[in-house]
């Protein structure tokens, strides 16, 4: 056990706290781990470039060595480094989305340990929009693997107490730059196939990168459970974002979803279970048992995405049995959101009509 530092720094006076990115940069170079908020969710960074600090990663996180790190990078013209080549769609994505929620894979150098890659002759490249984050790869070497700073399996931390929560004594230091802003992890977008292909959704949707780089396919695997179906991201095929209670997505007519919840939760009620809702400020106010989530605005799709984890975490630390969550088949970043909700969920689901 060690003690783990958690010291506050602001986005918006970056200047002002170069001492403590510094540091941080310092224990990176050192082969040491820094948890640190990017846009998305906060990552555990490790330099990607050292397969000993990579190797401590899946350590701390309980990570199966066979799931490939995410290399984060402060500028365009770094990646040369670390992949094969620089394909074309490579720099027409990242002038359109970088910094940003979005992730490429390339062929990998020999400059990427394997430890880095999970095995993979592949590497995943990311500049995240998050100065901290930026300031912090370029203190500690421009080369920094960062898997989201959770304990596998748990839901990805949104805010620096979450990394706290999973990470506390199993890690030197923690960057706190607040809550972030999307709240779900990056879009990951194969460039190795002939066709791009979207192997996890995220803020950036298939119509905004088929927009830049014409035809984008989406990886069948990441909306289905079909065991014949294996996603092209080792990391997609594990239950994440499990909550430990059990839950259940009800999905139709928002009236009957509200029947169907209202219907189950007073079933489990009565049998002595303690029952959580996730529902939208448009319902809310129409369930009549258990305890009622909000998790935003039908209306207000990043809201949606920007609280489901800390919902689902919350929902872990008030000891419910069991959870019904309404669906949020919302237009752009619907799909991002369902893939992990189905997940959190083990693909359980209840179809009313
Ligand atoms: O938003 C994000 O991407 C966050 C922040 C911290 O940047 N990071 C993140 O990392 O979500 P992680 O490790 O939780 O998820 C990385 C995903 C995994 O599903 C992994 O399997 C996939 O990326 N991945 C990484 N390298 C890959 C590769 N070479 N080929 C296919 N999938 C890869
Ligand atoms: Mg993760």
């Amino acid at each position: 056990m060690q003690n783990t530092l958690v010291l506050k720094v602001c986005e918006d006076k970056i200047q002002h706290d170069m001492p403590a990115i510094s540091h941080a940069g310092e224990l990176l170079k050192a082969g040491g781990l820094v948890a640190f908020p990017t846009e998305t969710v906060y990552g555990l960074g490790a330099d990607a470039l050292s397969a000993d600090a990579a190797a401590k990663i899946y350590a701390a996180k309980g990570r199966p060595s066979d799931n490939p790190l995410i290399v984060h990078i402060c500028c365009f013209e770094d990646m040369r480094a670390i992949v094969e080549e620089v394909p074309r769609q490579a720099r027409m994505l990242a002038d359109a989305f970088w910094p940003g929620p979005l992730t490429m894979i390339l062929q990998k150098s020999a400059k990427v340990p394997y430890e880095t890659t999970g095995g993979l002759d592949t590497v995943a490249v990311r500049m995240p929009a998050n100065k901290i984050a930026l300031a912090l790869i370029r203190e500690g070497g421009g080369y920094i693997a960062a898997p989201s700073a959770n304990t596998s399996g748990r839901p990805s931390p949104t805010t620096a107490g979450h990394v706290y929560e999973d990470l506390n004594g199993k890690i030197p230091l923690i960057l706190d730059g607040g809550e972030v802003g999307i709240g779900i992890e990056s879009t990951i977008i194969d460039l190795t196939e002939q066709v791009p292909v979207i192997l996890r959704p995220g803020f950036i949707t298939m119509q905004m990168l088929s927009e830049v780089i014409g035809e984008v396919r989406i990886d069948p695997g990441i909306l289905t459970d079909d065991a014949n179906c294996k996603p092209k991201a080792p990391g997609m095929k594990y239950r994440h974002y499990a909550p430990k209670a059990e839950m259940i997505i009800v999905e139709g007519i928002q009236e009957l979803v509200v029947k169907k919840i209202n219907q189950l939760a007073k079933e489990q009620t009565g049998a002595g279970k303690k029952v959580g809702i996730i529902g939208t400020t448009e319902t809310a106010g129409q369930y009549r048992q258990g305890v009622v989530f909000r998790i935003g605005s039908r209306q207000e799709e990043a809201e949606i995405a920007h609280n489901l984890y800390k919902i689902l975490r919350t929902l872990d630390a008030s000891g419910v049995d069991i959870i019904y969550s309404e669906s949020f088949e919302t237009p752009r970043i619907g799909q991002a959101i369902m893939n992990r909700l189905l997940k959190a969920a083990g693909h359980q689901v209840i179809q009313v009509r």
